[in-house]
């Protein structure tokens, strides 16, 4: 048994915001959305058109800039540079490119000490890609959250839709398997499940029913205790 955390991880779509909002919720936890700090720095990067694939530029923005996250009783807002992101980040521009930038290793390395920080008191759940593998491997409860392309291509599709875009299914489709391969693929800590990390396939789940089987076993791990 190791601290009290819980780590998320799993491909882009697969649910892992909305699961680990709610966990955090049921648990009174803090939810700490890794991926926003990815996306955040891209965002950054995009501004002052910055070389994506220049670690040395990106290391460089990183390390002169704030990239906050603040929890309050509506979730988790994005400050960078004392600015309020936390819309702005989630664009398809930023999506795009928020992977390129998570490839880089020293980029990572500020980046993972940042989120252990955050962890420090033992009572968040946190998600991202190297949370279970990386970030906080000594979390004692790890999910690695999968669902097939199709179905994450059409949930996203359907937020899209819902937020008044005129979305393009093919597309997004494309783009979650370019990411997914980039995440997958890249040598500074690629998205893997933990060897301690139990498996969900979300595609036939409601998210309720994730939700509870994440905290059953949550309890279960700390009950081990
Ligand atoms: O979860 P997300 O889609 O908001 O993440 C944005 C990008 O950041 C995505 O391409 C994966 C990357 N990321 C990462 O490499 N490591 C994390 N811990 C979180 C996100």
């Amino acid at each position: 048994m190791g601290d009290y955390n819980i780590a998320i991880d799993g491909p882009a779509g697969a649910g892992k915001s909305s699961v680990a909002q709610q966990v955090a919720k049921s648990l009174h936890m803090t939810y700490v959305d890794t991926g926003a700090m990815y996306r955040a720095l891209a965002l950054l990067a995009l501004e002052i058109q910055c070389d994506l694939e220049s670690e040395e530029q990106l290391v460089q923005l990183l390390t002169a800039s704030t990239i906050t996250l603040k929890h309050d009783e509506h979730g988790q807002r994005v400050i960078a540079n004392g600015k309020d992101v936390t819309e702005e980040i989630r664009s398809q521009l930023v999506s795009r490119h928020a992977s390129t930038v998570a490839k880089h290793p020293r980029v990572r390395q500020l980046m993972v000490e940042k989120q252990r920080e955050m962890a420090r008191d033992g009572h968040v759940v946190m998600d991202g890609r190297d949370i279970g593998t990386r970030v906080l491997p000594n979390a004692c409860c790890k999910i690695f959250l999968t669902a097939s392309v199709e179905e994450r291509a059409r949930r996203r599709y359907e937020q899209l839709l819902a937020k008044g875009e005129k979305p393009s299914y093919q597309e997004i489709y494309q783009e979650i398997q370019v990411r997914d391969q980039r995440d997958r693929e890249r040598a500074a800590s690629p998205l893997i499940q933990a060897d301690d990390a139990i498996l969900i396939d979300t595609t036939a789940f409601t998210l309720e029913e994730v939700v509870s089987q994440i905290i059953a076993h949550y309890q279960q791990k700390v009950g081990q205790e």
